[in-house]
């Protein structure tokens, strides 16, 4: 039997990649040290204050269903985060809660694009966003942001594609490249959906990792809200990305019609989840920044290695928990590179290609094991890259 095609073009097919990442989960399968620096999961786990409101909430009786667009006390706790953090007026209605940022992208998508529009995505980009875009029937289009410009997008370059589109999806903090993008690149980004009326789906998931400068909310320039759904999550924020819970936030009359797709969908997040996300939200940001803290340790590591050699360049690392390192002086792509540490060193990283044309000749570093061995993995990242800089240099 065949397969619909929704499902069977969901990904674009051919190499993505990802084969550097599943060769290092066989070797540390079977034994072997490697060191992964390659998906954006932390090394602590969700704090136990938060479990126990979780435990407490399923013990109380929430494991029934639970209210599909979330329970009244989560979605005013993120409207009030929301409105607190960016200005913009926000109350429930605002909000659909959902399981995780990924299904808040799946729902934005779906409510947005018709099939056949043109969907504009940043590249490099986060990597489900061109199967999810398709998933709702749009044409994935991306538009690069190059490592001259810091990653940025450019107005000039949206500005080409913009005309025939009907979505542009964004994300600051950006996973994979660290960028935070400022107010001239966001005043860049509302002129083009403004001119060219589109929708803007802004995914945050990132905001409470900021390294330099400050998240800015493109929902909070002057005529966006009309026209922005902002996807969040508690997964990088709170270190829960097991639990999947997350939300959109948009205009209300979208929000109603994605409550409709919510229904007819994931039938809402479980009652003790939401819960204990109440209960987390309501500590405020002190838990925030504790969860922050060791990337942003990790992330002077890099700056200090980094800064000790000349062969390979850090992209700016201003948000995230990512470092994107450039290692084109060593004569490799990003997967070749990936592909030649891996075995060498055993350290993993993830090829630059993986994450767009836009990152090649760049790996990405995760942040996400403990000081030391992060340390150790980097340092040997480095010293490979000197090596092979040297065999590649004519002298
Ligand atoms: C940029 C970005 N958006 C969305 C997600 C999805 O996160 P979750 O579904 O766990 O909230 C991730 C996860 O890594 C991400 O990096």
């Amino acid at each position: 039997m065949k397969s619909s095609q929704r499902i069977s073009h969901l990904t674009g097919g051919g190499s993505d990649g990802w084969d550097v990442f599943y060769r290092a989960r066989r070797m540390k399968a079977a034994g072997q040290p490697v060191i992964e620096l390659t998906i954006g999961e932390h090394d602590i786990r969700t704090a136990p204050d938060i479990l126990a409101a979780m435990d407490a909430a399923a013990r109380a009786g929430h494991t029934g269903y639970a209210s599909v667009p979330g329970t009244d006390a989560l979605r005013k706790a993120v409207a009030t985060r929301i409105a607190t953090r960016t200005g913009v007026a926000t109350g429930p209605e605002n909000i659909l809660i959902t399981p995780g940022g990924q299904a808040g992208l799946f729902a934005a998508a779906m409510a947005t694009l018709d099939p056949g529009d043109r969907a504009l995505f940043v590249d490099p980009y986060y990597v489900t966003y061109p199967g999810t875009l398709r998933a709702a029937g749009g044409v994935p289009v991306p538009v690069a942001a190059r490592p001259e410009h810091a990653f940025q997008p450019q107005a000039a370059d949206l500005a080409v594609v913009a005309p025939d589109a009907r979505v542009l999806l964004v994300n600051s903090p950006n996973n994979p490249t660290g960028a935070v993008y400022d107010a001239a690149t966001l005043a860049d980004i509302a002129g083009v959906v403004t001119d060219h009326d589109l929708w803007l789906i802004s995914d945050e998931v990132y905001d409470t990792q900021v390294w330099e400068g400050e998240h800015l909310s493109p929902r909070a320039l002057p005529g966006m809200a009309d026209r922005t759904l902002v996807v969040g999550s508690m997964s990088k924020s709170h270190a829960m990305t097991g639990s999947r819970i997350g939300w959109v936030c948009g205009p209300e009359e979208i929000i109603v019609e994605m409550i409709n797709l919510a229904t007819h969908t994931t039938y809402g997040v479980p009652g003790y989840i939401q819960d204990a996300a109440t209960f987390a939200l309501g500590q405020g940001e002190t838990p925030e920044e504790a969860v922050a803290a060791p990337f942003r340790r990790r992330r002077a590591i890099t700056a200090r290695l980094v800064a000790g050699q000349n062969v390979v360049r850090a992209a700016p690392m201003q948000g995230a928990m990512y470092a994107m390192l450039d290692i084109r002086a060593t004569g490799l792509s990003g997967e070749g590179f990936a592909n030649a540490l891996l075995d060498a060193e055993r350290v993993a990283v993830m090829p630059g290609e993986s994450f767009g044309a836009a990152a090649a000749g760049h790996v990405r570093v995760a942040l996400t094991v403990d000081d030391a061995a992060f340390e150790d993995a980097l340092g040997r990242l480095l010293r490979f890259a000197a090596a092979r800089a040297g065999a590649v240099s004519p002298a």
